[in-house]
């Protein structure tokens, strides 16, 4: 039997910009359906540049990205190190939008809305306005905008940055949860070694410029992601590997 053929391929991936910087170099990436992958690596690294051309926010100046399944490739979610709401709509209507912008009327797309205003716990919210939510509530409506579609992959940059630790890990545990219940693929960006060995399934520790992969690190998909993981022996030796990987292209950097 065959190994399944990736949601997408990142081939000899590059992008450069008009003032010359080369944020990504023959950049590969295979994604395989139901990953947690995260990019890890040095700020400038080319983290939000890879998830842009994934999302075909940007096009590459060489390479081919390729997707298994057209119709993927026209339905991702998107969420940002910033919330980026609608300060003037409410709850409810900030996740309508992707909805409404594929057409759907708001009474079609109530049932889809309310739904996933569940999932991420705020089904109590929907006439709250932006400003009357905390940060960890802001950061949930977003990612309900990004999974209201119902997305075979999430794209997340840096998108717990700014909370607490502890709305932080809260956060994370239900999005796995969510990404279990809806089987979305997931990739995300963050700087933190703990949340990425706390979240992946995989880990891409990237080289300070370009894109280079200087490590790999898969984690065992089955291990249950709660306390126990984070207190136990594995996690420690998951993280030290990947803290020496960021160490390195950090070193790099300083040469
Ligand atoms: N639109 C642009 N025009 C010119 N240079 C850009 C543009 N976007 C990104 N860059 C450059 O490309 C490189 C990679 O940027 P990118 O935003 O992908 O980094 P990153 O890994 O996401 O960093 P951070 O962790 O700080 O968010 C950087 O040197 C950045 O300055
Ligand atoms: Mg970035």
């Amino acid at each position: 039997m065959g190994v399944a053929e990736p949601l997408v391929s990142l081939r000899g991936i590059g992008k450069s910009f008009a003032n010359g910087v080369a944020a990504l170099e023959n950049f590969h990436l295979d994604l395989r359906d139901g990953e947690f992958l995260t990019l890890l690596g040095p700020s400038g690294c080319g983290k939000s540049t890879a998830l842009r051309l994934i999302a075909g926010l940007a096009t590459p100046s060489a390479g081919a990205i390729d997707w298994r399944d057209s119709a993927a490739a026209h339905n991702i979610g998107f969420v940002f190190q910033e919330a980026t709401l609608l300060p003037w709509a409410d709850v409810f209507a900030n996740v309508y939008l992707p909805l409404r912008l594929a057409g759907k009327t708001r009474e079609a797309a109530a049932p889809l809305v309310r739904e996933t205003l569940a999932l991420v716990g705020l089904a109590d919210f929907e006439t709250a306005l932006p400003r009357q939510l905390s940060g960890g509530m802001k950061m949930r409506v977003a990612i309900a905008r990004g999974l209201v579609t119902r997305p075979k992959l999430l794209l997340m940059d840096e998108p717990f940055a700014a909370l607490d630790e502890v709305t932080r890990f809260r956060l994370g545990d239900d999005l796995l949860a969510m990404k279990q219940r809806l089987e979305t693929t997931i990739v995300f960006v963050t700087h933190s070694i703990y949340e990425s060995v706390y979240l992946s399934t995989r880990i891409l520790a990237l080289a300070a410029r370009g894109g280079a992969i200087i490590d790999t690190i898969d984690i065992d998909a089955a291990i249950a992601r709660d306390e126990e993981f984070r207190t136990s022996p594995e996690f420690a030796q998951y993280c030290r590997r990947a803290s020496a990987a960021l160490r390195s292209a950090y070193g790099e950097e300083l040469r």
